[in-house]
């Protein structure tokens, strides 16, 4: 269904017990507030036991960054969606531009992945975006549908019903630089459009479709504002209750 979400993705900070006392401020400061939007905090694997003990889901959800492409096995390191599920999260960050960058993953593992999360009860926040060059060359849009299209397409209307997207443009991650309210807007639309060319309208519009890429207290009010903008995956400015708070009350 439908919703408004502020989700935020710690990435590789916080030792155990820094991340448990920001969980901790977090829940606190939204505890007998009303706000108008879900709040998810993405954590590091280690913290999601310990986190999980200590939020109240109906104030704050609890999701992972990752989870393998596999099951289980001899898979030295890595972290399955069943394990995760396990700790109690419910939601998943896949398809990450820094999970495809640095750690070769293609649509096609992405598409593996999704399966496992699913299959587990985890509800994916599966992130797409263009680098810079792409859009400087003005192909945003056919590098967003390509990755739609590989990695979603195969999901039924059910399975894919399922899912959180997040547009995020690479060069607006962590730089500063943010994507207008206009170019979110455009993009959102296009996104949306795809989703019920292969869909229909009403998965479409069911399809929760998040913005990333440095959102922050000043311009989360406008980006969210777009009518296809339904909420933001937010990096750095989710590290710390000051700078997150006021994007969860931007709704
Ligand atoms: P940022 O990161 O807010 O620090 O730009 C967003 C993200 O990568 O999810």
């Amino acid at each position: 269904m439908r919703k408004n979400i502020v989700a935020g993705n710690w990435k590789m900070n916080k030792t155990l017990q820094e991340g448990v006392d920001l969980a901790k401020e977090l829940q606190t400061a939204l505890n007998g507030k009303k706000v108008n939007c879900d709040v998810i905090v993405c954590t590091p694997f280690i913290h999601l036991t310990a986190v999980n003990a200590l939020l109240d889901p109906t104030i704050v959800k609890l999701g992972a960054q990752n989870c393998a492409d596999k099951g289980s096995g001899a898979y030295t390191g890595e972290v399955s969606a069943a394990m995760v599920a396990s700790t109690g999260a419910q939601y998943v960050i896949l398809g990450h531009s820094e999970r495809r960058a640095y750690y070769g993953e293609t649509n096609a593992i992405l598409k593996e992945k999704l399966k496992q999360a699913l299959e587990n009860k985890l509800t994916p926040i599966f992130c797409i975006g263009e680098v810079l060059a792409e859009r400087e060359a003005g192909k945003q849009n056919s590098v967003v549908k390509t990755q739609i299209e590989d990695s979603l397409f195969e999901l039924s209307a059910e399975d894919f019903g399922k899912i959180i997207l997040a547009y995020e443009p690479v060069w607006a991650i962590g730089t500063g630089k943010t994507a207008t309210s206009e170019q979110a807007q455009e993009m959102h639309a296009y996104i949306r459009q795809t989703i019920a060319g292969k869909y229909g309208a009403s998965v479409a519009n069911e399809t929760s479709i998040l913005y990333g890429g440095s959102a922050n207290a000043g311009n989360a009010g406008e980006l969210f504002a777009n009518p296809d903008v339904d909420g933001g995956l937010i990096g750095g400015a989710s590290l710390k209750v000051d700078t997150f708070l006021p994007i969860v009350e931007a709704f």
